[in-house]
């Protein structure tokens, strides 16, 4: 029995980074697991950045569609808001009395905006970083461990994230005995990293991704826009390294991989490869946009599943509250 875990915060459009590091992954895990899984829309975690009203309903519906959509099976499979669950943040406060702040100065999100500061010759280091932010590491980790999480699908810049959940985890059993369940770790090789159509990390941020769900006619616009070199179109290509290539990969068949790497070696357009690309990304993803387009389309629908999630996901949540409220002698 294994439970699969993890959450995506909605703080923009879902591209293909997300899904290839962190979505297909775990849908992957939850079929051939016999336990329920659980996947989640991280919203409390997006307040952390966004503060406008509309843009953060929209995004989470986005975030909650985009599960649906990927394929899960409702019966064995909860999706949830985190913010129905208040038993995560009783957790999360209670694991903050457990975490060095120590470790919290050492969070990448935190230390890469104590940077930005920097060298923006900014005075106040701190500048721009709310609470949230920096407690963010100990929410992710009461997120995983309010649900006695096995196994946490997440994208190599999340697995700094998972290591302080099994630190924290660590030190609240070091004191009470065993009451939380560690989640697995990821080695680095295990975890994705996706590189935007510019050659830096795909994020959000940067807009330099590509939307899982975007139209037809703007995915091909965008998959012309991937960087190659510019070499002309006999000339051999190298597949180190190269960014066409490595979306292929993700979505191709293995065979379909072989005959690509043969054009490579014989000279190919880089127009013809990005066509090839665009063809195997949208036999993948075009059914998924279907469902997603038609549950934005009427919400009433995503509302039914986030609403039977919060009841399921509470379910789960409330056990192991207890556990740990009964551990710290809570009478
Ligand atoms: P973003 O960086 O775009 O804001 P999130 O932080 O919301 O994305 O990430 C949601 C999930 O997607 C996490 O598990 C994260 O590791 C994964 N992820 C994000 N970007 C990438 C990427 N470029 N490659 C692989 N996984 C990614
Ligand atoms: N921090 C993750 C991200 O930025 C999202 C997230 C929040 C998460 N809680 C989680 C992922 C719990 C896995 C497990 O992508």
């Amino acid at each position: 029995m294994k439970t699969i875990l993890t959450g995506i915060k909605p703080t923009g459009q879902i591209h293909i980074g997300n899904y290839l590091g962190a979505m297909k992954p775990a849908i992957e895990a939850c079929k051939l697991s016999q336990d329920t899984s659980y996947l989640f829309i991280a919203d409390y975690h997006a307040l952390t950045a966004t503060h406008d009203k509309a843009t953060f309903q929209e995004m989470v519906y986005e975030v909650a569609a985009a599960w649906i959509a990927c394929g899960i099976d409702p019966k064995k499979t909860v999706v949830y808001l985190q913010s129905d669950v208040p038993e995560i943040f009783e957790l999360a406060w209670i694991l903050s009395c457990f975490t060095p702040k120590g470790f919290m100065n050492r969070a990448h999100a935190y230390k890469a905006k104590i940077a930005e500061n920097e060298q923006n010759g900014k005075k106040d280091l701190d500048f721009g970083v709310n609470m949230g932010l920096f407690n963010y590491p100990v929410l992710m980790t009461a997120d995983i461990l309010a649900f006695d999480a096995h196994e946490v699908p997440v994208g190599e810049d999340q697995i700094q994230h998972l290591e302080f959940a099994r630190d924290i985890a660590q030190k609240f059993n070091n004191n009470y005995g065993e009451t939380l369940k560690m989640p697995n770790p990821i080695k680095k090789g295990e975890a994705k990293l996706i590189t935007g159509i510019d050659g830096r990390k795909m994020s959000k941020s940067y807009s330099n991704s590509i939307p899982l769900f975007a139209p037809e006619k703007k995915l091909r616009k965008l998959v012309m826009k991937v960087k190659t070199d510019s070499l002309a179109p006999e000339a051999p290509k190298d597949p180190e390294g190269s960014l066409p290539l490595e979306y292929f990969k993700e979505f191709a068949t293995d065979e379909e991989v072989k005959i690509m790497l043969g054009r490579y070696k014989e000279g190919v357009a880089w127009g013809d490869v990005k066509q090839n690309l665009f063809e195997v990304m949208n036999r993948e993803i075009s059914p998924m946009r279907q469902v997603y387009d038609d549950l934005m389309a009427d919400k009433s629908s995503i509302d039914a599943v986030l609403k039977e999630g919060a009841s399921k996901a509470r379910e789960r949540s409330q056990d192991v509250i207890s556990r740990v409220r009964m551990a710290i002698g809570k009478r």
